[in-house]
């Protein structure tokens, strides 16, 4: 008869002959339960060394799942294709922060408190035109977003639950509004005020746009398309910049600081930039007679085919999905994105090609993601600004679970030292 199984797991220390039973609990042993493991009294203990957390969990977490085998992504259990379909960004804010979708009363009493904490300081203002004339949008935003935080010196009471909400409300409120004038600035005009009888993503697209009218009329059709991006971005667990956003915010940093540093880790190519290179990359092909090329160089290793891959998803990213239909809706509205044939085609290759089969590459959220924006008129050095906008939402919901989690504390992993031993300090005089 077989024995009877137990959440737990047997080890055996081949150092010490001693076995040790460690509880399993969803999946998981307590990487602390390992420190009891010692060859003898003196020994620190075991540790796991597990260099970029690929099989760690840092948390636990009741905000989004995703099944990487699968292709799954919901927030709060919902999947992300209904949200996208028939939901909002703002709605979704809500719903990943409470963890319920709002009521009628609920949602318009949010978007309400969304919509009346757009404006900035004036100082911010000035502060965003002092930056050199061709500054990079994310360099501006992560400079901004950090000193937003000087203007709210109360965001530092985190222990007061009704402060926090204020510093979500207005962080949500104000990326738009920093980005536009990012983007405004880059291209010489003056900022455009907020416009409060506009929808998030319409009064965005007007703090962008906007010319000599009296009134922005956003196209309803790109007003949808950039709600729906923004939903599609809103949340994504524990990646590069929610853990950075977590570990910042673990030292009790204020939000603001909290979300810089997030926006930092979203700039790097491997992350937010990513929409951006591939634009670049298409760009670079120029023609779908150069894709087997461009592939064959990929394969060799000199270059990543960009908006490919993950570090989760091993099946198709349900977010690309979304957004390659968001496409054409988007070109039927504004005419095609000549790159889109090239996108398709280089695809369409990639997934029956054996290198990236068997790694299991499939497209990314970047993949599409850049080419509608594109198409919407907006500069390349802005999309990572646009995933910032949508994410922050999710990095802000992650930061509340975190800080109201009784199980978290400061960030700080160990290390194994691998550097020299101790050795005695020789006067520059007396060296080669
Ligand atoms: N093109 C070519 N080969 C790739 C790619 C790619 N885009 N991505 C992974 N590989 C290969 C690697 O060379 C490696 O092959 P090997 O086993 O022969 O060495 C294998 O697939 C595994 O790759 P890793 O780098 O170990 O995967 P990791 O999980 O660390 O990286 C990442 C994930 C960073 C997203 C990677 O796939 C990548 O660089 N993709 C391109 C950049 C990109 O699109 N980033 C956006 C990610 S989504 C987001 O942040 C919103």
């Amino acid at each position: 008869m077989a024995d009877e199984t137990k959440d737990t797991l047997t080890v055996t220390d081949n150092r010490t002959g001693e076995r040790y039973e460690l509880p399993i609990t969803d999946g998981t042993i307590r990487a602390m339960d390992l420190r009891g493991i010692k060859v003898d009294e003196d020994d620190f203990g075991l540790m796991a060394y597990d260099p970029a957390y690929k099989n760690t969990a840092a948390t636990r977490s009741a905000i989004t799942l995703i099944d990487g085998e699968k292709g799954v992504l919901r927030y709060r259990g919902y999947p992300i294709e209904q949200l996208a379909e028939q939901s909002s960004f703002l709605e979704v804010a809500y719903l990943l922060w409470h963890g319920e979708l709002p009521s009628r009363d609920a949602l318009a009493t949010f978007q309400h408190d969304i919509t009346h904490h757009t404006m900035v300081h004036e100082n911010i203002r000035e502060f965003i035109e002092a930056f050199r004339y061709d500054a990079h949008p994310m360099g501006i935003l992560v400079g901004t977003v950090g000193a937003l935080s000087t203007f709210y010196p109360d965001a530092k009471e985190l222990d007061d639950p009704e402060v926090r909400r204020l510093q979500m409300h207005r962080l949500i409120a104000k990326m738009p509004t920093l980005a536009a004038y990012a983007y405004r600035h880059r291209r010489g005009l003056p900022v455009v005020r907020p416009d409060n009888e506009l929808s998030y993503a319409g009064n965005f697209l007007s703090m962008l746009f906007k010319m000599t009218e009296v009134r922005y009329q956003p196209n309803p059709v790109i007003e949808k398309a950039l709600d729906v991006l923004f939903i599609l971005h809103a949340d994504h667990e524990q990646n590069c910049s929610t853990t950075t956003m977590r570990g910042v915010g673990s030292s009790h940093a204020d939000p603001f600081s909290a979300t810089a540093s997030a926006c930092a880790a979203l700039y790097g190519p491997l992350h937010g930039g990513a929409n951006e290179a591939v634009v670049r990359m298409l760009r670079h092909i120029g023609s779908p007679k150069n894709i087997a090329g461009f592939i064959e160089s990929v394969k060799q290793g000199e270059q990543r085919l960009m908006g490919f891959g993950h570090r989760v998803y091993k099946n198709y990213d349900p977010r690309a999905k979304v957004i390659k239909k968001l496409a054409y809706q988007v070109f039927d509205e504004v005419g095609k994105n000549p790159l889109i044939d090239i996108a398709v085609e280089l695809e369409k290759i990639a997934l029956e090609d054996e290198y990236f089969v068997q790694r299991k590459l499939y497209p990314n959220v970047d993949f599409y993601s850049g080419l509608i924006y594109e198409s919407m008129g907006l500069p390349m050095d802005l999309f990572p600004v646009l995933f910032a906008i949508g994410r922050t939402p999710g990095w802000l919901a992650q930061w509340e679970e975190m800080i109201n989690d009784d199980e978290q504390k400061i960030a700080r992993p160990r290390q194994v030292y691998v550097g020299a031993g101790k050795r005695d300090y020789v006067p520059l005089s007396e060296r080669d």
